[in-house]
């Protein structure tokens, strides 16, 4: 009987353990932030979340950090829709070493121009 307990509680223990590991799976969400639309946001998925996120590079989530967007003023949001535009167009972002490494991660012309016409919807 109390041998039972015993496995019963060590198996709840370890199924907890592996839930804390297995959930937060480096992004638990993938809906996107507020005023990101679904298509811009499997752009942004592919090709720049890995860094401009809360568990990305601090250099790249202290310029633009899509975790904290819904936190960025619409000024900001707008701002930053822009440069994201400008940086892809230009073959900037993601950087170089990381297209190299992740040739399925390059933004294609057609993901630019998606970029580029969301940052125009954001302008007044
Ligand atoms: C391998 C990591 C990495 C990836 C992937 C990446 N970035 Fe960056 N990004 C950085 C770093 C590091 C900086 C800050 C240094 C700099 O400006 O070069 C940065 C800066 C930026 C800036 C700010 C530029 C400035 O000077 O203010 C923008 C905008 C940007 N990235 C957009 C993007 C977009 C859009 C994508 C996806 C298409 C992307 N990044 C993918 C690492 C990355």
């Amino acid at each position: 009987m109390k041998k039972t307990g015993i496995v019963i509680s060590s198996l709840a223990g370890a199924l907890i353990l592996c839930a804390a590991f297995v959930i937060p799976a480096n992004h638990p969400s993938t809906d996107p932030p507020k005023g990101i639309t679904d298509s811009v946001w499997t752009i942004v998925q592919k090709s720049c979340y890995d860094c401009h996120a809360n568990d990305g590079n601090a250099m790249a989530k202290s310029k633009l950090n899509f975790d904290n967007w819904e936190n960025y003023s619409s000024d900001k949001q707008t701002a930053k829709a822009q440069d994201m535009c400008d940086e892809i167009s230009k073959g900037k972002m993601p950087p170089s070493k990381y297209r190299k490494n992740n040739p399925e991660a390059v933004p294609t012309e057609a993901d630019a121009t998606v970029i580029c016409n969301w940052a125009k919807t954001l302008e007044k």
